[in-house]
């Protein structure tokens, strides 16, 4: 490329944040890599870029000083200023193509355990951007109390008490003691603080689950459809995955013994089944811990939103009712508090307690401290019980919003599925809608929405149930009343369009 092309082709936004000439420096460091400038090349005089960019040569300068300190550049002050030559392996980049070059022979030199985790059935996803209608399992962050948070946590910073060096991996003990006694209060959980494992979220709890409890190509029982975060977890730790069909009392227990009764382990979400929401049946569980008990499999009880159950108080955990210690409790205060905290909890059964300890300080130690010790604060002085109370009101009405705005404008396209409680409510298409139509329709008008069938990309090897006719999972806890009755008008457009 001749250097007059390079200059031309150099475009610098002045509206940016950045300075002018860290963009310069940027567009010329990004034509070396792509091998345009060739190593020994010289790079115009400085007034040359001044008066082509309309730049100050002083900015020109700054780019060259830092391309300089770098090393893509080499010269000195009338000698001239050269792309270094000393630079092979950056100019052999520029013959051939950066998606040709090594890609596929990196990904080699991933381990078959590694590859695993990015298999793209397993992937999670991450809430992008500002919260928008429908954002699935999004808590409302408005009306958390920071201010109380903020003040609980200074508190600490003004007096670490000697507290924050390394912990213990299984976490802050006034915090497990706090949630033992919640656990039980709330859920019946029957456990001693020692019991208690923290995480980072309850999503390390499911990958630290899966990676002790299963070795390779070992059978793992889900629910079908089910939350990607616990086949991404399985995917992980090479399990094989047998999906088991939901109906309106939750897992199909009897399917799942006849069909896998060599099992390890059951991942379930009894209270609240992830994403379609009913309840599993006082007789399901109890067969689903007959089974268990009878077959020595572990059950996984993520128990991710009870908190927020609307009229009728919520079923005792499936825990509560275990007499042979094989369900393990996982909790999250992702719900009841906000994701980003990254706090999750297991309730472990005496045997598997020393293991995981070990694990989970092999993983990282031990959960970061100081929000465990804001937490426990929080949880002490009374503010965790008033915010769930106060959110599970907010989100009860919300909810009910949502089912009378569906029900008044779209009413032939979808159908409600169970409203007991949480963050989100299942949607069942009336007429074979395609769902990857409508997420990119509601894309264009800026809505977020979520289909079923993400859900149901399960590697079910034999006897995978049928599918149904599709669906959305739509948050509704984030938005206001208002914004839900807008966001309904909006998808009511978008479902006539569609038709
Ligand atoms: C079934 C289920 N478990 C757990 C979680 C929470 O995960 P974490 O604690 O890692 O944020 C979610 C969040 O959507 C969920 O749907």
């Amino acid at each position: 490329m001749h250097i007059s092309q390079m200059i031309a082709g150099i475009t610098l936004d002045r509206q940016d944040r950045q300075p002018l000439y860290r963009q310069l420096y940027a567009e010329i460091r990004k034509s070396i890599l792509a091998g345009q400038m060739l190593p020994g090349m010289q790079l115009p005089p400085s007034r040359e870029f001044c008066q082509a960019l309309q730049i100050s040569r002083q900015t020109v300068l700054n780019a060259y000083d830092q391309l300089l300190a770098e090393g893509y550049l080499r010269g000195s002050v009338g000698q001239g200023t050269f792309v270094n030559e000393d630079l092979p392996a950056i100019a052999e980049r520029g013959k051939t193509k950066v998606s040709d070059i090594s890609a596929t022979k990196l990904l080699d030199r991933i381990s078959r355990r590694g590859l695993q985790h990015m298999d793209p059935r397993g992937s999670t996803r991450f809430h992008q951007g500002s919260v928008r209608a429908f954002r699935v399992s999004m808590p409302d962050l408005d009306l958390f109390p920071f201010d109380i948070w903020a003040r609980l946590e200074a508190r600490h910073c003004r007096h670490p008490k000697g507290q924050l060096g390394y912990g213990d991996p299984a976490g802050h003990l006034a915090l497990r003691e706090l949630l033992a006694v919640y656990l039980k209060a709330v859920r019946g959980v029957n456990c001693s603080p020692e019991q208690i494992l923290i995480t980072s979220g309850s999503q390390q709890a499911l990958y630290l689950l899966s990676t002790m409890l299963l070795d390779p190509g070992e059978k793992a029982v889900v629910e079908y459809p089910c939350y990607r975060g616990t086949t991404a977890a399985l995917h992980a730790s090479q399990a094989d995955i047998c999906a088991v069909p939901v109906d309106d009392e939750g897992m199909d227990v009897e399917y799942a013994a006849r069909h896998y009764p060599d099992a390890r382990v059951a991942f379930v979400t009894p209270s609240h089944q992830m994403p379609l929401g009913m309840t599993m049946s006082l007789q399901r569980r109890m067969a689903l811990l007959e089974w268990a008990q009878a077959n020595a499999v572990w059950i996984v009880e993520d128990d991710y939103d009870s908190e927020y159950r609307f009229g009728s108080s919520p079923l005792a955990s499936l825990q509560s009712l275990d007499t042979h210690q094989s369900v393990i409790y996982v909790g999250t205060l992702s719900k009841v508090l906000f994701p980003g905290l990254r706090l999750g909890y297991l309730v472990l059964p005496e045997k598997l307690l020393e293991p995981m300890i070990q694990a989970k300080a092999v993983i990282d130690k031990h959960t970061s401290i100081m929000p465990q010790m804001t937490l426990a604060d929080f949880i002490a002085e009374g503010h965790f019980g008033r915010h769930i109370k106060r959110t599970r009101k907010v989100y009860a009405e919300r909810q009910a919003c949502l089912v009378n705005c569906l029900e008044k404008q779209l009413v032939h396209e979808l159908v409600c599925g169970a409203q007991d409680g949480g963050l989100d409510l299942a949607v069942y298409f009336k007429q074979a809608y395609d769902e990857e139509q409508i997420i990119e329709a509601g894309q264009k008008i800026g809505l977020e929405l979520r289909g079923l069938g993400h859900y149901a990309d399960v590697p079910g090897k034999t006897n995978r149930p049928t599918e149904s006719s599709g669906g959305l999972l739509l948050g509704f806890a984030s938005l206001t009343c208002a914004e839900i009755e807008r966001s309904v008008s909006k998808l009511a457009t978008l479902f006539k369009a569609a038709h």
